[in-house]
């Protein structure tokens, strides 16, 4: 799997750059991504809080190093779509496919969380507006888009 997976991200000149960023990424990388998937399957605290909270800080990281939604968002389908082929190939039930989708459009989520998360503290931070004043004003913006 993490073979396909950074095969994929190798083949985009933006990614390949910053995979290749640092001496030792990849390297290192390759091994979270290992940890990352094995906790899909052990649920870590039965994919409760700590499980939540681990997936939140992986968001994190992105967003700190400036990887956009719009590039993990196809990474993860990409994971979905090996894990199925793989699944098929090894003649497993359509439910354990299922299943492994779910958790990853699961830890999807909270990847995607922690963008909006940070992007608005990071507002409310610098203006001093309340919560409820910023709510208000994207629900503004989107509907005179
Ligand atoms: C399904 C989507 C993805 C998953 C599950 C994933 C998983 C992870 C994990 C588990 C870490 C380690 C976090 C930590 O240190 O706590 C990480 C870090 C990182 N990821 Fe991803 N990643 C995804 C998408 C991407 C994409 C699209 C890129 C684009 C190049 C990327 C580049 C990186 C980089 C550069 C780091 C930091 C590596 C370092 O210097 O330690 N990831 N990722």
């Amino acid at each position: 799997m993490a073979d396909h997976f950074y095969g994929y991200l190798g083949r985009d000149a933006e990614m390949s750059n910053i995979l290749n960023a640092q001496e030792g990424r990849i390297h290192r990388l390759r091994e979270t991504f290992v940890q990352w998937f094995h906790e899909m399957f052990t649920g870590m605290d039965a994919w409760g809080k700590d499980y939540a909270d681990r997936r939140w800080r992986i968001g994190l990281v992105h967003v700190q190093i400036g990887i956009g939604p719009q590039h993990v968002v196809p990474a993860m389908a990409i994971v979905v779509h090996e894990v199925g082929k793989r699944l098929q190939a090894d003649g497993k039930d359509q439910a354990l496919k299922e299943a492994l989708s779910r958790i990853c459009m699961i830890d999807l989520a909270f990847i995607e969380q922690a963008y909006v998360e940070v992007s608005s503290a990071a507002v409310l931070r610098e203006t001093g507006w309340t919560e409820g004043l910023f709510r208000r004003l994207i629900a503004t913006g989107a509907s005179s888009m």
